[in-house]
This record gives C-alpha cells, sequence and structure tokens, in this order.
C-alpha cells in the first residue's frame, strides 16, 4: 500500500466540489452498505486496460474515450446504450482502419454521474437553490427537494451501472461488436448523411478484407479476437464517499483497486496537489486520468505526475487537455515539454469539448468548427513536439440531438432547441462524433505516413 494511503485517508483533506447532504448519518449508512455490494469491474480488468494504455504511450495505440457528459437515470434505455455502442465501433473502426493501429475503447458511461459545477448555487429570478450535481447526488428540476442531496441516489446510480454494463458487456463479446456486422452498425438516421457515404465505402473495404482473410482459412469462428472487442468504462472519480465503498482489496496483488470503473479521471477542478481528490486516485491501481487546462502549470503538472505515478508506469496516467481551440497552442507544449524533459511514461489525450464551451441564444453550445480546430492543433503540437497524440475524449451520443453547432449538417444557433436533451453539457450526436473520427483517421494515417518516410498523400488542415 503508498505511503500513509488508505481508502479513507482523503477524509482528511481539503475537498473541493462537495455536496451538502442534510442527514449525514443517512450517507453514511448507505456508503456503507454499498461497501458490501459486489464490485462492477475487476481488477484484472483494469491492468489488462493498463497494459493497452501502456501502448498507446508507447505510439502503438490510439485511446477512443466518450459518452455522454452525464448519464441520467431518465434516459436508461436499451436503444440510447446500444446506438451509444454502435457509433462508438463505427468511430473506432474508422480510426483502426485508416490509422492501421489497435484503438482502445473506452466509454465514458456506466457510472458518469457525478457532476463538478463552477457555481455551488444556481439562482433562477428570484429563487436560488443547490446547482445541480448529476442523478447520482440531485435532480434537475429546479425545485428544493429535488434540489436537495438524497443518498438512495447512490444506490440507483450503483444498480444502473451494474445494467449498463451487463448490457454493454453483452454487446462487446455476445456477437453485436462481431467485425462482419460493420454494415449493421449503421444508424437509421446517419443513413442518409453526409458520413453514410464514407462510412459505407469503409465498410465495404473492411468486408473486403475480412472476404480474403476468409478465403485464407482466418475467420470470426476461429479468431474469437474478430467478433469481440474490450470495450472498457470510466467516469469522474468525483463523489469520494460512493468511490471509497466500491475501493476493495485485489486478492490476486493485495493492491487497492477502485471497482467503480475501469479508469477514472481527476476533473480540473478537483486536481489540487494536497487536496482529497489527488489523495483518493493516488493509492488505487487503475489507470488514472488527469483533466489538464489552461490553469495547469507545468511544475505542478510534474509534481501530480510524482504523486499519481511515482513508480512511472506505463498506462497508469492519461494527461487529458482541454484547453479550448484558441489556448491548446500557448499551453500544451510547455507540458509536453516538462513531461520530457523529466522523461516520463504518460498517455496524451484531447478533450477537444470542454474549453469549447459557449452560450448561443440561452443554450451551453459548442461550435463543432472549435473541436475540430483543437484536435488539429494537438496533433500539430505533437508533431512539432515529436511525441505521440495518444487520444481523444469527447462527450457524444448516439442520438441525433442538437446540442452542439456545426457538423456537416450545419446545426444552428436556432436549432439548438429542436432536440437539446443534454443533464449537463452539449454532446456531439452521432453524425458529428462520426465525422470527427474520420477527421482523426485522416490525422493519424498522416503520421503514419511520415513515419514510414512516404511523403504525406493530402494536405491536414
Ligand atoms: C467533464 O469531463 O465532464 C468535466 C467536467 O471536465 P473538466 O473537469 O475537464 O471540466
Ligand atoms: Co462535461
Amino acid at each position: 500500500m503508498k505511503k500513509g494511503w488508505t481508502p479513507d485517508s482523503w477524509r482528511s483533506k481539503p475537498i473541493e466540489q462537495v455536496p451538502v447532504y442534510p442527514d449525514l448519518d443517512a450517507l453514511a449508512a448507505l456508503e456503507k452498505r454499498i461497501a458490501t455490494y459486489p464490485p462492477l469491474v475487476f481488477a484484472g480488468e483494469a491492468r489488462k486496460l493498463k497494459k493497452s494504455l501502456a501502448k498507446v504511450a508507447a505510439g502503438e495505440s490510439f485511446l477512443l474515450q466518450g459518452g455522454d457528459c452525464a448519464e441520467s437515470f431518465a434516459e436508461h434505455q436499451a436503444d440510447n446504450i446500444r446506438d451509444f455502442f454502435r457509433v462508438f465501433l463505427q468511430m473506432a473502426v474508422a480510426l483502426t482502419y485508416a490509422g492501421a493501429v489497435p484503438v482502445v475503447k473506452v466509454g465514458r458511461i456506466a457510472g458518469q454521474f457525478a457532476k463538478p459545477r463552477s457555481s455551488g448555487m444556481e439562482r433562477q429570478g428570484e429563487v436560488e437553490l443547490p446547482s445541480y450535481r448529476g442523478d447520482i447526488i440531485n435532480g434537475i428540476e429546479f425545485d428544493p427537494a429535488s434540489r436537495t442531496p438524497d443518498p438512495n441516489r447512490i444506490e440507483m446510480a450503483y444498480r444502473q451501472s451494474a445494467a449498463t454494463l451487463n448490457l454493454l458487456r453483452a454487446f462487446a463479446t455476445g456477437g453485436y461488436a462481431n467485425l462482419e456486422n460493420v454494415h449493421r452498425w449503421m444508424l437509421g438516421f446517419v443513413k442518409d448523411s453526409p458520413q453514410a457515404h464514407r462510412y459505407e465505402q469503409l465498410a465495404n473495404k473492411i468486408t473486403e478484407s475480412l472476404d480474403f482473410m476468409r478465403a485464407c482459412g482466418i475467420d470470426p469462428e476461429s479468431h474469437p479476437e474478430m467478433r469481440t472487442t474490450d470495450f472498457y468504462t470510466s467516469h469522474e472519480a468525483l463523489l469520494l464517499g460512493f468511490e471509497q465503498a466500491m475501493t476493495r482489496v485485489d486478492s490476486t496483488s493485495g493492491d487497492w483497486y477502485a471497482t467503480s470503473g475501469h479508469m477514472i479521471w481527476i476533473g480540473d477542478r478537483t486536481r489540487q496537489l494536497d487536496h482529497a481528490h489527488v489523495e483518493f486516485a493516488r493509492g488505487i491501481k487503475n489507470p488514472i486520468g488527469l483533466k489538464c487546462g489552461p490553469s495547469l502549470k507545468p511544475d505542478d503538472l510534474i509534481r501530480l505526475i510524482d504523486i499519481l505515478n511515482p513508480e512511472d508506469e506505463p498506462g497508469r496516467l492519461t494527461l487529458i487537455g482541454r484547453f479550448g481551440a484558441d489556448k491548446v497552442q500557448d499551453h500544451l507544449p510547455q507540458l509536453i515539454r516538462a513531461v520530457k524533459r523529466e522523461g516520463r511514461n504518460v498517455v496524451w489525450s484531447c478533450d477537444p469539448m470542454h474549453g469549447n464551451t459557449i452560450t448561443l441564444n440561452r443554450y451551453k453550445t459548442r461550435p463543432f468548427e472549435s473541436i475540430l480546430r483543437e484536435v488539429e492543433t494537438f496533433f500539430l503540437v505533437h508533431r512539432a513536439e515529436g511525441t505521440h497524440p495518444g487520444g481523444i475524449h469527447i462527450e457524444m451520443t448516439g442520438k441525433n440531438v442538437t446540442e452542439c453547432t456545426g457538423g456537416a449538417r450545419a446545426i444552428s444557433a436556432e436549432d439548438l432547441s429542436d432536440r437539446y436533451h443534454t443533464h449537463c453539457d452539449p454532446r456531439l450526436n452521432a453524425d458529428q462524433a462520426l465525422e470527427l473520427a474520420f477527421l482523426v483517421a485522416e490525422l493519424l494515417k498522416h503520421d503514419r505516413q511520415e513515419q514510414a518516410g512516404r511523403a504525406p498523400v493530402m494536405a491536414i488542415v
């Protein structure tokens, strides 16, 4: 065990973003009960993910991480999970085919319920109430009862996560993810979209390759890796009482693991060096993500790396930059240089969502153009620094929502009210998510061709 660390050592540290529960005894009783419930994920799975992420850190794989900003109790339908999973698979196929690198698939799902807020209170007219902090804490409806943190919601979130994960495991291993289904993953409403043609072409090529391989005697029946996929879960480890209750000793290694998800991350608002969230994360052995916003100084990043990954274990730490399209060029290079100077092993990932949020017609939105620009700049910076652009981290849904403006269907400010369903931040819809994946695939292909010493075939920006 890490020096001085216990699953509850975070409790003696200063902490940000804590909900005010009116009944602390009820909260403690609930946490005690959750601590006896079965784990959602297993230590061995988290170790396998860490190994895959070590390959990302080494430049041999690409990380695709994405899902809802906040999962909700209201949107727990099977078709939401299926539609998310299939657009995620489509994105992964686009990336794998063009980049010719394995894609590590990590959902923001089956546990992504707790939200940090910039203000603890929300005012509407004359009324002021606690801010909505995610369904695991309180309700989104603006009334005093719903906004009061309720411990029973933790149990509901646990059970919803278990059911979601059960379906995801079935999709990942039960035949749905079989590469031979590559044509069937096309979503109804994406069929007549600008991405459909590109995806169809890609799917045709894959089918052709599969036919060729079958003729050579290699098929999904004899090669399980072609009919199943590894899909992992992740969420922000914000609600530490719940995380502590789900933290268990792995009987194989004797190490502590968060069993609430395979990978957990520390948010940009809770990454203070001597605070509770960093303290909790340092003691568990899962892969950890760290959100890096414009206020993070290179020296502090190195101190955080010292605390979170003192043994420099490859795959342990993913740095998720979320600077904004206009800021990434000013902030990312200095962080990369500091990490290179110290010779530390990390995965560099790009969250092009959280630094690009604006308000239009009273809707929180994100221009697709800014999202693309941040991702492109991320690739260009890594190209200039000689490091590997390891992955992307996005907020997305498989549904045809209108939450981010732009994209091939040119969603306008006026369109936002049509299907604006998010419980927190605006997500890419399936079309936009696939469009982004194709762009990233082109960037990866360019890098691959350059590494192979060939002249790049296409211009990239
Ligand atoms: C999030 O990922 O939903 C989030 C709140 O991000 P950040 O901590 O980077 O603001
Ligand atoms: Co968000």
